[in-house]
């Protein structure tokens, strides 16, 4: 992927899912300081419109859509909704996502599917709705997908999620790929976020003992160690202008995590 300035995105349109709190939010900030017109998208349509009431507020131009990622149609409206208020998207951030805790065999059918449905298949939909859009527009864009650093690892109690994020970075590994054969002007990214002080945990589904403990211990976590969804968004941004792909916001700890995977495959370990 090729550099640019932050600057070159004034006056260019974002989009941005799961805005109306925590990452999104201040994804959808930030775009908004940086000149960028900017649509928010979330189910939750009262803290939506309360944080595009504040970017309009600041003068930027900000448009809220209520959306369910998990819904095809839905993610097909926002896409006119954009395209139609704003021209060609030049920045789409598929980041709405949730947790789900719980020991595998304690976990809920429902809590599986949900997180599924929303960490995959609303990045797929985002992905499949946007991209012939951005490839008819023939302009620059960009795609940054939220995965997570549970996307390079595994964690107890927390494999739903942790599935869902190396599934949504298997999407972002390939579409990458897919669009780079395809020479399209298109750049993908993948954030990895470590801990952020976020409301994630609050609305999380925990199924079990070990679920409940474990959203509980990481809601602690996040609160006492998380950097803040300012800082993530900034990551995001400046990573993006660098032209990375894996986006990380403890770099370190990633890492560290990312030598102890590759040292368990290569040398055929058990997982730990
Ligand atoms: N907070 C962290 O430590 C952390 C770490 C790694 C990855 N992430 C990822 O960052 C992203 C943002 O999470 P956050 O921490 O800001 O959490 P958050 O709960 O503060 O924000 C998530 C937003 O997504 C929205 N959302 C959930 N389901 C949706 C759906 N079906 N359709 C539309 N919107 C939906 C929620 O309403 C909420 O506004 C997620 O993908 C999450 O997995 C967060």
């Amino acid at each position: 992927m090729t550099a640019f300035e932050l600057r070159d995105l004034a006056g260019t349109t974002a989009v941005v899912t799961g805005a109306a709190s925590g990452i999104g939010a201040a994804i959808a900030r930030l775009a908004a300081e940086l000149g960028m017109r900017v649509v928010l998208a979330d189910f939750d349509v009262d803290r939506l419109d309360e944080v595009a009431r504040g970017i309009a507020a600041t003068g930027a131009e900000a448009l809220a859509v209520r959306c369910d990622v998990t819904d095809p149609d839905d993610v097909e409206r926002l896409a006119a909704t954009a395209y139609e208020a704003f021209g060609p998207v030049r920045l789409l951030v598929n980041n709405a996502g949730i947790e789900g805790t719980g020991r595998l065999w304690e976990l809920s059918p429902d809590t599986f599917g949900r997180v599924m449905d929303v960490n995959v298949s609303g990045v797929f939909h985002g992905i499949r709705t946007f991209v012939p859009r951005m490839l008819a527009a023939g302009t620059a864009a960009h795609i940054v997908n939220t995965a997570s650093i549970g996307a390079v690892t595994t964690v107890p109690a927390q494999a739903t999620y942790c599935a869902s994020k190396h599934a949504a970075l298997a999407l972002t590994e390939c579409l990458a790929i897919e669009l780079a054969a395809e020479r399209a002007p298109i750049s993908v990214a993948a954030l990895l976020p470590g801990p952020v002080h976020t409301a994630i945990y609050e609305t999380a589904e925990a199924d079990g003992a070990a679920g409940t403990a474990a959203r509980e211990r990481m809601e602690t976590y996040l609160r006492e160690n998380g950097v803040t969804p300012q800082d993530a968004a900034q990551t995001m941004f400046d990573g993006l202008a660098a032209g990375d792909f894996w986006i990380f916001t403890h770099p370190e700890r990633a890492d560290e995590l990312l030598r102890n995977r590759a040292e368990r495959l290569t040398g055929h370990l058990t997982p730990g």
